[in-house]
């Protein structure tokens, strides 16, 4: 697949969508197309899946709200992470495939395999070049989003042992594949991130990519 995918996963609070503005700056200043996007979200469709799932009215049980994380995804991925990626685009998503395996794997508790084979269904198999993970104490993020402009969502008010299972369950991900992940240690400054997001961007980014 010609472009580039990169996704940003990590814990609440831990600042990867600043850094995913500042990269999409930094890239549009380069002339590089790039489309930028989040999940759940990034169609009409699955913005109106988003509002469900995050919305505190509703409480659905852990398969469900696994199947509409993958509804979503599917959705995403065939409308548009697909058709960027083959126009040869850089892709930046706020969170993709691996935050099922944290969140409703390690965080509820389903499956692994069975949400790897919903993944693989939902993606059909697209797989990230680059996943930058943001780890950070679950204690100072949810600090950090409590602070933030804009209420707490459905999922940021799990208990700390939920928040602690989803930063473990990423540390393990990201060692088992080394080759795709960089983990940046995102409890401090925003400065020092960024140049971190770029010194692991750029070096891997593919030559002849579209240009604006
Ligand atoms: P959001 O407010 O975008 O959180 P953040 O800024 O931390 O990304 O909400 C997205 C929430 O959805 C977040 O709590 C993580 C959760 N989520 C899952 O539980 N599973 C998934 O597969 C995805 C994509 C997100």
């Amino acid at each position: 697949m010609p472009g580039f995918f990169v996704t940003f996963e990590g814990g609440e609070g831990s600042g990867k969508s600043t850094q995913i503005t500042r990269l999409e700056a930094r890239l549009a200043a380069s002339g590089i197309a790039t489309l930028v996007t989040r999940e759940p979200g990034g169609t009409p469709l699955a913005e109106r899946v988003r509002e469900a799932l995050l919305d505190p009215a509703f409480s659905p049980g852990p398969m469900t709200e696994a199947l509409l994380m993958e509804a979503a995804r599917a959705d995403l991925v065939a409308r548009l992470i697909r058709p960027a990626l083959e126009s040869g685009r850089v892709v930046l998503c706020d969170r993709y495939d691996d935050s099922t395996l944290a969140y409703q794997g390690a965080g509820r508790g389903l499956d692994s395999a069975l949400l790897a084979t919903l993944n693989a269904a939902a993606t059909g198999g697209l797989s990230p070049d680059l996943t930058l993970l943001f780890d950070v104490d679950p204690a100072v993020g949810l600090a950090r989003r409590e602070n933030a402009v804009g209420a707490t969502n459905r999922l940021d008010r799990e208990p700390p042992e939920f928040h602690a299972r989803v930063r473990a369950r990423y540390l393990e991900l990201a060692a088992a594949s080394p080759a795709r992940f960089v983990v940046l240690e995102a409890g401090g400054g925003s400065e020092a991130l960024e140049r971190r997001v770029w010194a692991a961007f750029a070096p891997r980014l593919p030559r002849g990519l579209a240009v604006l």
